[in-house]
């Protein structure tokens, strides 16, 4: 699969002129001056943990490493922004179920709220669908109603696992979401970007 070929020019809802493509090697310092800039509260919800404004060469790695079959990380970039990385999103497979991926998500704090998580997941789920997944998995620290209701408002099937709480989506059901507004946003992403990222 020719990841560099994916490369989408969209516009976001408010007329916000995007790039939307795969992570490449040479992102990596783009990756790192993205987590430094997110703030405390976001690195945290996203890495579950306290990892102070540097990623790790080990997390980094697991990003940069793109094998379509079983992770892909792609950016949200504005070209018109001194730093224009803005948002990314990946996949990985390597659960208990081979037929499922988890999705992590990231949004810088100004940037959140104007449907670019949501763009991030329709992306999620066409390249998976792709790669020949059925579900994808979202995991949201209880305390990160953010995350949680974005979640549930795209659609996620919820549960509380006693630890975390879990949000499945069926690949399969394109056109199936229900009524909030972040799933309607997905479902017409899903739309537009379904003929040009899966094949014919
Ligand atoms: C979770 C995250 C990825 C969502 O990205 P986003 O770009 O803000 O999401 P969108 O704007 O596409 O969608 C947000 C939608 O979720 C729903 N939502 C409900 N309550 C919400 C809340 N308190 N905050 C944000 N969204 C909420 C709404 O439907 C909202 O759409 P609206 O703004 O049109 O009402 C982003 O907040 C983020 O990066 N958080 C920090 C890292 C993290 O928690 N990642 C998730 C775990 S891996």
């Amino acid at each position: 699969m020719k990841t560099t070929a994916d490369r989408l020019e969209l516009e976001l809802r408010d007329g916000t002129p995007v790039i939307v493509r795969p992570l490449l090697p040479e992102d990596r310092p783009l990756v790192v001056e993205a987590y430094r800039r997110l703030s405390p509260e976001s690195r945290y919800q996203r890495f579950w943990s306290n990892t102070g404004e540097l990623l790790g060469d080990r997390m980094l790695d697991r990003m940069i490493d793109q094998d379509a079959a079983r992770h892909v990380t792609w950016v949200l970039l504005d070209p018109a922004r001194e730093f224009p990385g803005v948002g990314g999103a990946s996949w990985w497979r390597g659960g208990p179920d081979d037929h499922e991926a988890e999705i992590s998500a990231m949004v810088l704090d100004a940037d959140q709220r104007r449907g670019i998580g949501t763009l991030m997941l329709a992306v999620m789920w066409l390249t998976a669908l792709r790669a020949g997944l059925e579900r994808l998995v979202g995991y949201s620290l209880n305390d990160n109603r953010q995350a949680a209701d974005w979640m549930r408002d795209c659609g996620g099937a919820g549960h509380w696992d006693g630890y975390k709480l879990v949000f499945r989506w069926e690949l399969d059901h394109l056109d199936n979401l229900p009524e909030p507004a972040a799933a309607a946003d997905l479902a017409s992403w899903l739309a537009v970007l379904a003929p040009r990222i899966l094949p014919a």
